[in-house]
């Protein structure tokens, strides 16, 4: 079987003259097996021909955003995730600004910004505005968020200058984008262990404590570094989720049980501390705790649970290169995390708010501050796969770094 084949690549042909190489492109994909949807901006549209688009890629050429008839058959938030990698091709200094900027005023911005699959961009156009800083900036800021590039070549452009700028050659694109859907595993050879969901503490046999996590967004990172090839170990509280695929799920239900099966996947190169574990178990009673009439209500005398996440950050040889823990707060929201991160001496911590306004305990969405030893960088609101996504490209992106000793200063901030 070819590389590629059976895998569906989006194919956003943007306005600029090298929009008829996309024609090849789409042409060269499909000799691999590749399927190709096309999808064409208002300006692409000065440059090549839905005829020629569609007569190239065997599928229909999406362009409106408000179509009705589209929006019937695929609507766009299913368009950009039903493909295994969106091509922009070419990318037009244009595109990458408002990618860069997250504008969603036409089709292809929008199935970008509502995306989660993988974006390589073929960046093509004059040599000046390439070298501008203000595209310069956009391109760092979208290597940052995860879009990988292939090109742009150096040579004599369709408008007489020379320099950066000219569309990669098709053969460089066919291999970034084999590369993209096939090879790509930034985390290939590294083992990570998750935490997600609740914890049920046993109060009798028929009753416990517990919270409201749905373990969402732990499935999602496990997931997400499972496709990153990580080995993944996933050791989950109650929860109604599948496993993921690729991942092995190991279910608990206590707190207790979390642990042991923790110190079980050691060791690992990373550590995310989804699950929001309960903080007390009790003594439980054997027997269901009657309601006797006319005595007191029982009191629940609440014992602490080992803290999993500050457990794993001990220095130790056994400690994971990178410790990552959750902050879910309902106030202070920054300050509490950063105070936790120093507290639990793990080196990242990924805080949000949930309080019930925000819907994201339980929801599908996340809103999220990531804290580091160098400061907090604010995240978008974004689907649960997305933050998981972008989370793991930024774990391959520190574990690719040379590995620094800890900071002594942050050790001795540590309180006990
Ligand atoms: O202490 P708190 O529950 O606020 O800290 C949240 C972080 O600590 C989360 O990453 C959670 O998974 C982790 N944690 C843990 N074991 C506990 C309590 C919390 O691993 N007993």
């Amino acid at each position: 079987m070819m590389a590629g084949a059976g895998r569906r690549v989006l194919l956003v042909v943007c306005g600029g003259i090298a929009a008829y190489k996309a024609l090849e492109l789409a042409r060269r994909l499909r000799e691999h097996g590749i399927r190709v949807h096309p999808v064409l901006t208002a300006a692409g549209a000065r440059f090549v021909t839905p005829m020629a688009l569609q007569a190239l890629c065997g599928e229909r050429v999406s362009s409106d955003l408000f179509s009705l008839t589209e929006e019937s058959e695929m609507g766009h938030i299913a368009l950009s995730r039903s493909s295994d990698l969106i091509v922009v091709c070419p990318a037009t200094a244009d595109i990458l600004a408002r990618m860069a900027a997250g504008l969603a005023d036409d089709l292809a911005t929008t199935l970008l910004l509502a995306t989660d699959t993988p974006v390589l961009a073929a960046p093509a156009m004059n040599v000046r505005m390439w070298e501008h800083p203000a595209t310069q900036a956009n391109i760092a800021t979208l290597r940052a968020r995860g879009v990988t590039f292939v090109g742009p070549e150096n040579g004599l452009m369709a408008c007489n200058e020379s320099g950066p700028g000219r569309l990669a050659e098709p053969e460089a694109m066919i291999a970034a984008i084999l590369r993209q859907l096939d090879g790509e595993k930034p985390l290939a050879g590294r083992s990570a262990l998750v935490t997600a969901g609740p914890t049920h503490e046993p109060v009798d046999p028929v009753r416990y404590l517990a919270n409201r996590s749905s373990g969402t967004q732990g499935y999602a990172i496990a997931a997400a570094l499972a496709h990153a090839g990580a080995k993944v170990t996933l050791v989950s509280g109650p929860t109604t989720l599948p496993d993921p695929a690729g991942v092995t799920t190991i279910r608990v239900e206590t707190a207790r049980e979390m642990l042991d099966a923790c110190q079980q996947a050691l060791p690992c190169d990373i550590a995310i501390c989804a699950a929001a574990v309960a903080d007390w178990h009790v003594a439980p009673n054997s027997q269901k705790i009657k309601k006797a009439a006319g005595s007191p209500p029982p009191v629940l005398h609440l014992v602490p649970n080992p803290d999993i996440l500050a457990g794993l950050s001990q220095p130790s040889p056994l400690r994971p290169r990178l410790v990552i823990g959750f902050a879910a707060e309902t106030e202070h929201v920054l300050s509490h995390a950063t105070a936790k991160r120093l507290r639990k001496g793990c080196d990242w911590i990924v805080a949000n708010d949930v309080s019930p306004a925000t819907g994201i305990m339980g929801g599908t969405e996340n809103e999220i501050s990531l804290i580091d030893a160098t400061g907090c960088e604010h995240w978008p609101r974004l689907d649960k796969s997305q933050v998981a996504h972008k989370l793991v490209a930024r774990i391959a992106t520190c574990l690719r770094a040379p590995q620094t000793d800890p900071d002594p200063q942050e050790a001795d901030e540590r309180l006990p």
